[in-house]
């Protein structure tokens, strides 16, 4: 296995940089992507920058460049449903674009030409992310949304949650690096710790939670992912 480790902001991703061994520096477009081993496996650890087309670039740029085989991609996310709380976990069973619709040509949501609106996240990555998970917090999987947007509006949650009525978490990238993925045939998860209840104090809260717990999450998860 050759992970990549894909993180949307420097303060999700903190400790793993430092936690590599023999780590290697490599720009390319705007990123660094550093190797090495991260406790016994072969890694190469990314900031993706905000937003679905960083997000696919980075992911892409993953697989074709520094051959990884396995992607995972940790942060935080605003929740998605009155079950999921500031502190808990979401670990995606599957991911959609809600900002995407091509209707009437195309149903809402679908991704034209690959006949799929949700794209699913390896089994058995998940499963690892899982109980790696929750020897953290609370742990919940299901479906995680992506679009380029924050929302930090409480009208702008419920109209998304109006759609996907199964939605557990909102972030901005876990759905373009799950295409991505489907599309090259790459065993992907996606882990988000809740940082914000994406309302009207969602950006309030979401800079305390970068700020203050982000990282640790991030670092203890793919730690004992690693362990595992
Ligand atoms: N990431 C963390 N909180 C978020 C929110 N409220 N909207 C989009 N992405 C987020």
């Amino acid at each position: 296995m050759r992970l990549g480790i894909i993180s949307a902001l420097a303060e999700e991703q903190h400790g793993l940089i430092e936690a590599l061994q023999s780590p290697y520096k490599h720009i390319h477009g705007m990123r660094e992507y550093t190797t090495g081993k991260l406790w016994e496996i072969d890694a190469v650890c990314v900031l993706s920058r905000i937003g679905k087309v960083a997000a696919a670039m980075t992911a892409a740029i993953l697989v074709e460049k520094f051959g990884v085989t396995h992607i995972v991609f940790t942060g935080v996310a605003g929740s998605g449903d009155k079950t999921v709380n500031v502190g808990d976990i979401v670990v995606a069973e599957a991911l959609v674009q809600h900002d995407f619709d091509a209707s009437p040509l195309f149903p809402k949501f679908e991704i034209p030409l690959t006949g799929l609106s949700y794209f699913a996240t390896d089994v058995a990555l998940t499963e690892r992310l899982a109980i790696a998970a929750a020897k953290t917090a609370r742990v919940h999987r299901g479906l995680i949304a992506s679009g380029d947007q924050f929302i930090g509006k409480l009208a702008q949650i419920q109209a998304i949650k109006a759609g996907l009525p199964e939605l557990l978490a909102v972030e901005m990238e876990g759905a373009a690096v799950a295409q991505v993925c489907f599309e090259l045939g790459i065993p992907f998860a996606v882990i988000r710790t809740i940082s914000d209840n994406a309302n009207d104090d969602a950006a309030v809260d979401f800079m305390h939670f970068i700020k203050t717990v982000a990282s640790r999450y991030a670092f203890e998860v793919i730690h004992n992912f690693c362990k595992q």
